[in-house]
């Protein structure tokens, strides 16, 4: 990470947008002006302008009992009514809502019409299923039109979806379902990665069977076909179910700070967070920035974010924002490079894709591929590209907008997390004058402040800490059942400021550099571990006395997972071969998390860097699994220590 950071702190180019360009923008600059005037009154306009109340609102916020925020909280809205029914009340059901592309090549244009009938349908499937108002049903789907269709049948009927990454494990799963306790589960026979159909509902029955939730019901959506076991009583066949339900059904009006939905994240300590997310304040910064950082037009744009919807990107950009703007949209089930190198852009050129967001981590193995395999493909009809998940460096920005750009479109890098719901900071198209490598700008109506460790903001240019200094529409309402780790994690450590966790730093002319993670939350490929929650699977291994995890660099996925573990002196019999030991505590890791926790590297070590106190010297250990020369090891406890770990890891 340091060295794409020296990169960018070094980065001087600028991208004037084009005057064509601008003429056509959907963002005004006007926006900043009206947020600036008067924030709340800002979020209103929008929160009435891009979505349709069934009971208008009256108040803005409540943020008389903080760090707990309450945004238009006595007017009500149903969310799928919002990202379906109106928009065919308004004459634009034979607009196409998804372009599905399935990984072994089968595709399904799914109007709006139609999404709206099949949403009905499994609403009502769900109702018969005696799924209520404020139930949570877990979703583990692969990337289909049926995981777009769960989550909005569960928020048509106000009840909690929560999704989880098909690429998590039976005990991810299991863990995610007792925490939320939910009683149904919706999955598939299995989807199709890499060229394979890969099982998920095997996965599903031994995440049940560990549980201690009773789950009730299971959906099991036909995707790959074959065989797989059958619960009588518990199982139900997804297009049974929906075949047999009503096709009518009336969306009712739900407060707006109705729970929409939890997300699990990883955290610094602990098990995952689950992160709770409510409906009106949502979807209208849902909606907000995905209109004016993607400078949607819906009539003629086909937009594509390439996120799984088991992420938060998945959620507020796949599914909750370009619906609700009434957007056509591709979906792709698959991986990049399946079955070959240039499907992405295969499926830009098929579908005349105009606006792609997508990670840094993507980019960066395209550029690995090397330009040609781009060329072959007509991609000219992008216009707009975005970047999320990681600090993107410039190298990677530049080719981005060069190589899949055609060198003069805009390049918006957007941050934001699982918890802000939306994003916070981004260039504008069209407005923003572009800066390869950073996120410049907080949205119209967000107020971000770089503070040092005392919370203390820092003025002008200079580094520091990223906080959010007004509650905003799409924040995390709290973590699920569990008030004081909410405030515990976000809010105390600078009082009235919330804590994003990233380090940040302001430039000359006020745009804002990311430069990742302050505390011990990994970001691989975008994705989010904690170095605590791989210690610990690694620690559950008979063979592991003790493991410390890092997050070293990486070329190709931002930061890679690093183990160091001391062996058990007992079971020194058990290891004959250190190379065996360590593939068999990363394919442990694999197995307990999912393959993205899978260390990069397990090294078997004697003794681990501690300080007096006991407590590990990560900063030390990240130097040596980087290949650098080691810090500052004055306050170990033992300071030759290094010097032997060193030895064992050669
Ligand atoms: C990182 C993903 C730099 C950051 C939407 C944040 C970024 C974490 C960017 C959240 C970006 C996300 N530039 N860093 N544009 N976007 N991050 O919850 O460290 O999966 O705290 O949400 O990803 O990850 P999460």
């Amino acid at each position: 990470m340091t060295v794409q950071i020296d990169h960018a702190l070094e980065e001087i180019r600028r991208f004037r947008p084009s005057p064509e360009f601008a003429a056509q923008a959907v963002a005004d600059e006007r926006l900043y002006e009206a947020a600036a005037a008067d924030r709340l009154g800002f979020w209103a306009d929008q929160a009435r302008e891009l979505l349709t109340w069934s009971t208008p609102f009256t108040q803005t916020l409540d943020w008389s009992n903080p760090p707990f925020a309450k945004w238009f909280h006595d007017g009500e809205l149903n969310v799928a009514h919002n990202c379906l029914d109106r928009h065919v009340e308004a004459g634009l059901g034979d607009r196409v809502a998804l372009h599905f592309e399935g990984e072994p090549g089968d595709s399904r244009s799914i109007t709006y019409a139609e999404l709206t009938a099949e949403v009905k349908r499994a609403a009502n499937a769900l109702l018969a299923l005696g799924v209520q108002a404020g139930d949570r049903v877990a979703i583990y789907l692969p990337m289909i039109p049926e995981a777009v269709v769960a989550m909005l049948a569960c928020a048509r009927i106000g009840a909690v979806h929560s999704v989880v990454f098909g690429g998590f494990s039976s005990k991810s799963l299991q863990s995610r379902i007792d925490d939320a306790q939910a009683e149904v589960v919706i999955t598939a026979d299995g989807g199709y990665r890499k060229g394979k159909a890969f099982p998920l509902k095997p996965t599903v029955d031994e995440a049940i069977e560990a549980a201690e939730t009773t789950v009730r019901s299971v959906l099991v959506v036909n995707r790959t076909g074959g065989d797989v076991a059958w619960v009588e009583g518990r199982d139900v066949s997804w297009s049974e179910q929906l075949a047999a339900a009503d096709a009518e059904h009336e969306a009712q009006g739900f407060n707006a700070e109705h729970p929409l939905f939890i997300l699990y994240t990883s955290g610094t300590t602990g098990n995952p967070k689950g992160i709770l997310h409510t409906s009106g304040g949502y979807l209208t910064q849902a909606a907000f920035t995905h209109r004016n950082v993607f400078d949607l037009h819906p009539e003629r744009d086909v937009y594509w974010c390439t996120a799984d919807v088991g992420w938060i990107t998945g959620h507020s950009y796949v599914v909750y924002g370009p619906l609700a703007n009434g957007a056509t949209q591709v979906l792709y089930e698959g991986t990049p490079d399946t079955p070959h190198p240039g499907r992405w852009w295969e499926i830009i050129e098929k579908y005349r894709v105009s606006i792609l967001y997508t990670a840094p981590t993507a980019i960066r193995s395209f550029m690995k591929q090397g330009r040609d395999v781009v060329r072959d493909y007509n991609v000219r009809s992008l216009r707009l590209l975005g970047s999320v998940g990681e600090p993107i460096n410039p190298e990677a920005w530049i080719w981005y907008r060069h190589v899949i750009g055609g060198g003069s479109i805009p390049v918006v890098d957007t941050w934001w997390q699982t918890e802000t719901g939306a994003i916070m900071i981004s260039a504008l198209p069209g407005i923003t004058d572009l800066k390869p490598g950073s996120a410049q700008v907080p949205v119209p109506g967000i107020s971000i402040d770089i503070v040092d460790d005392d919370g203390n903001p820092i003025e002008g240019e200079g580094g520091g800490l990223l906080t959010i200094t007004e509650p905003w529409p799409s924040m995390l309402r709290g973590i699920w059942g569990d008030p004081e780790r909410f405030k515990e994690t976000y809010w105390e450590k600078f009082g009235d400021k919330y804590f994003a966790g990233d380090g940040a730093r302001r430039d000359e002319d006020g745009d804002i550099w990311l430069l990742g993670r302050v505390d011990d939350v990994m970001n691989v490929s975008g994705h989010r571990l904690s170095t605590a929650e791989i210690e610990s699977s690694l620690v559950a291994h008979p063979w592991t006395a003790e493991a410390a995890v890092v997050g070293a660099s990486d070329e190709a996925t931002g930061q890679a997972v690093v183990a160091f573990v001391i062996l058990k002196a007992s079971q020194a019999d058990q290891v004959t071969d250190v190379a065996a030991a360590s593939d068999e505590l990363r394919k442990h890791v694999a197995q307990q998390i999912g393959a993205i926790a899978r260390p990069r590297q397990v090294f078997i070590v004697n003794e681990l860097p501690k300080t007096r106190s006991g407590k590990i010297m990560r900063r030390l250990l990240r130097d040596l699994a980087e290949g650098r020369e080691i810090g500052d090891t004055t306050t170990l406890a033992d300071t030759s220590i290094m010097q032997v770990i060193s030895e064992q890891v050669k």
